[in-house]
């Protein structure tokens, strides 16, 4: 990496095509290989910056250990990860929700009091666990990677903890949401060391940033 560049993580998949246009909105240049190729590392036409698309949920990792300076990531993965990140800005888009969701004919009707224990599939086993031992009622957490509306339609469990956005990935798969959890939206991360020894750049790009959220910038 050239000195006193800026890394930054963009996550990959439904943020990643906002998460681009917000930097080419504070007039970063050079960023259009990441969308319309499989391109996952681009350095901008001046080289103050370099991009890298990542998994959404290494982000914050590879921003605590300072292998980027900075990431876009879902306040859910945040909320998951628990990583030691400074967070300054809610970028407003990706807004989502977290729930749980059941089968439409699950016999069993949703009723949190009332179960002794559940068993439930997710990719936020923290966020479950937390959830469902503030209601009292032990769980049993499968974590999966992905495609988590599945579980319950083959047997794997009862319910499933899961994002909502559309709702459509639900609807399609005969299940209902019977209680929300938390709600996200994508948020801006900085490594705690950058913000020191990179100040002024990492501060300039914040600030740019938090203009084009307010509608200021661009
Ligand atoms: C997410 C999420 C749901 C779906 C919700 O999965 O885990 O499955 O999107 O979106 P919807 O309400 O608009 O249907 P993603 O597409 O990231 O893929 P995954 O199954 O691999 O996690």
């Amino acid at each position: 990496m050239r000195r006193g560049q800026i890394a930054i993580a963009l996550p990959k998949g439904r943020l990643l095509p906002e998460a681009i246009k917000l930097f080419e909105a504070t007039g970063i240049e050079g960023l259009e290989g990441l969308m319309e190729s499989r391109r996952l590392l681009c350095e901008d036409v001046t080289g103050a910056y370099r991009f890298m698309v990542l998994r959404p949920a290494d982000i914050p990792t590879y921003v605590e250990y300072g292998a980027t300076d900075m990431g876009v990531v879902g306040k859910d993965i945040l909320l998951e990860e628990e990583r030691d990140v400074y967070e300054p800005l809610d970028l407003k888009f990706g807004a989502c929700r977290l729930v749980v969701a059941q089968p439409k004919n699950l016999q069993q009707r949703w009723s949190p009091g009332g179960f002794s224990s559940v068993r439930v599939a997710t990719k936020y086993p923290k966020l479950a666990e937390r959830y469902f031992s503030q209601h009292g009622v032990q769980v049993e957490i499968i974590r999966l990677s992905g495609s988590i509306e599945l579980a319950p339609l083959v047997g794997l469990c009862e319910r499933i903890v899961d994002l909502v956005d559309t709702g459509r990935t639900l609807q399609e798969n005969d299940l209902e949401e019977v209680e929300e959890i938390a709600t996200a939206t994508a948020r801006l991360i900085v490594n705690r060391a950058a913000l020191k020894t990179k100040h002024q750049q990492v501060r300039d790009l914040i600030d740019r940033l938090q203009a084009v959220v307010q509608g200021e910038g661009g």
